[in-house]
């Protein structure tokens, strides 16, 4: 007798197979049984109608802490996702005080408990379980940070030697790779050769290198090459996170971009990217605001561009542009910048930067798989990326606008992620598979969420199941935590 039986949905396996009608059979965290006309099961449910497909996997996420500080994690979970990759864009969650420091900026309210090294984070998950399954990055900022603060120069010998121990000591608990966020401090000011000799530890064990590449503007292409240099010279496979071409100046770069990746995996590199579905990035304001000006590695941007997402201590300034509050304090944007920074250093905020049509050209491209990049600061008006991504992509870009078949969009958030993170069985339907799976309605699949009203579960999600117990159930979070870590294959 099974535990669980999906009666009749159309089944996105998660491989880019065209859908077929199927029973799947649970018992356990596992799938046990993938056929038509199953039977003989405790509880049955009915997919008539209704796409059954992996829970989704979000490639590129900062839930680090939100992980621990709000375990449910219902914003993933209504939103279809099972399992976060955190630690990205070089904000990884130990050594313990420098990560504190970073956590700050996302969460100023929040008070952590204490734990040591990679693998003592990665304990506290399996002692107080979150909602989704968690598979970490190592991040190359913090490494830094705690290594040799926040200086701009290489690194000596022994705050080398320091690095290098951060990232053996999280690969040893189990790390799928290293992150870097170049355009953020401290990672700014690593050179190349730097993170290099870095990726080389990770050369033969499976690992990547995914990183938020030092410019996305009028930069990206020597961006994009410096990345595939990284991965060349030191042997691993890259992750070009929230690949895009962000201010005007640098609109339709990512058809070059694009090719540059070709390019290096027809010379045999594993280079891929991935995406959020949206012409609007979000990040820190102190990352945006710099030397007086709106602008640098993120791309030329105005008053009217930057959009005030949260800030602890000032929240009638949520959801008005840098634009708008200068005209109220009688001063220009950027001076409206330095008077919101200097309120409050947890600043983040909504970046209006970039273009429909690049984001189709990406999105369509093979090597680009989903990643939300959600920012999860609860309080405020965070980019609606955080709960819509995953349904926006099925029901608006698959759906809506064809821009590829459902089973390639459900692929693209799910084999295909687990195979580049290395998941074992993970992001697939198949016998011996891991239980974590989505029904959703493919007719009414959407996201919901506004920029003016970010926070709003998306429609046509009815259940999500993590390792086999109902996460989502009758489309209501339930509150079971059966997310486990995830450790590099
Ligand atoms: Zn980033
Ligand atoms: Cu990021």
């Amino acid at each position: 007798m099974h535990d669980l039986l999906f009666r009749d949905a159309m089944l996105y396996d998660g491989t880019g197979a065209p859908p077929v009608r199927a029973d799947v059979a649970i018992e356990g965290d596992r799938i046990v049984s993938v056929q038509a006309g199953g039977q003989g099961a405790r509880k049955t449910i009915d997919g008539r109608g209704l796409a059954l497909a992996p829970g989704f996997i979000d490639v590129h996420t900062h839930d680090d802490f939100a992980a621990v500080a709000y375990p449910d994690m219902a914003f993933k979970l209504a939103g279809g996702v099972t399992t976060s990759v955190v630690g990205n864009c070089g904000f990884g969650a130990a050594p313990y005080a420098a990560a504190a420091v970073m956590a700050k900026t996302l969460h100023p309210k929040l008070s952590l408990p204490e734990w040591q090294g990679y693998a003592g984070y990665l304990r506290r998950l399996e002692a107080h379980p979150p909602g989704v399954n968690i598979g970490l990055l190592v991040g190359h900022g913090t490494a830094r940070l705690a290594a040799m603060r926040n200086e701009n120069r290489a690194p000596t010998g022994a705050e080398m030697t320091a690095m290098k121990a951060t990232l053996a000591e999280g690969l040893e608990a189990g790390a799928l790779g290293l992150s870097s966020g170049l355009v953020y401090d401290p990672g700014r000011f690593a050179a190349t050769d730097e993170l290099v000799e870095l990726c080389s530890l990770m050369r033969g064990t499976g690992a990547l290198y995914a990183t938020h590449m030092r410019d996305e503007s009028t930069g990206l292409i020597d961006s994009v090459g410096e990345a595939i240099a990284i991965g060349v010279r030191a042997g691993v496979p890259v992750q070009i996170s929230h690949h895009k071409a962000s201010g005007r100046a640098a609109w339709g770069l990512v058809r070059e971009s694009l090719k540059l990746i070709e390019a290096a995996q027809r010379r045999g590199l594993d280079v891929h990217a991935d995406q959020y579905p949206y012409t609007a990035g979000s990040t820190i304001l102190s990352a945006v605001y710099r030397d007086g000006k709106l602008r640098g590695a993120i791309g030329d941007l105005t008053g009217e561009d930057v959009v005030i997402a949260s800030t602890e201590s000032h929240p009638l300034w949520e959801g008005r542009s840098l634009a708008q509050l200068g005209r109220e304090m009688g001063c220009s944007p950027e001076q409206a910048a330095e008077r919101v920074l200097a309120a409050d250093t947890g600043v983040t905020c909504v970046l209006h930067a970039m273009n429909e049509e690049d984001v189709r050209t990406v999105m369509r491209h093979p090597s680009t798989m989903i990643g939300s990049d959600g920012i999860p600061t609860l309080e405020g008006k965070p980019h609606p990326r955080l709960y819509g991504t995953f349904a926006r992509v099925l029901g608006r870009y698959a759906r809506d606008e064809k821009l590829f078949p459902m089973e390639e969009a459900v692929h693209r958030m799910t084999g295909f992620a687990a195979a580049k993170f290395g998941l074992r069985d993970r992001g697939v339907v198949r016998e011996g598979a891991f239980a974590d799976l989505v029904l959703f309605d493919p007719a009414t699949i959407i996201d919901t969420g506004t920029f003016e009203d970010p926070k709003r579960t998306p429609a046509g999600i009815r259940a999500v199941y993590v390792n086999g117990e109902a996460a989502v159930d009758g489309g209501q979070v339930t509150g079971k935590r059966t997310g486990r870590v995830l450790r590099r294959a």
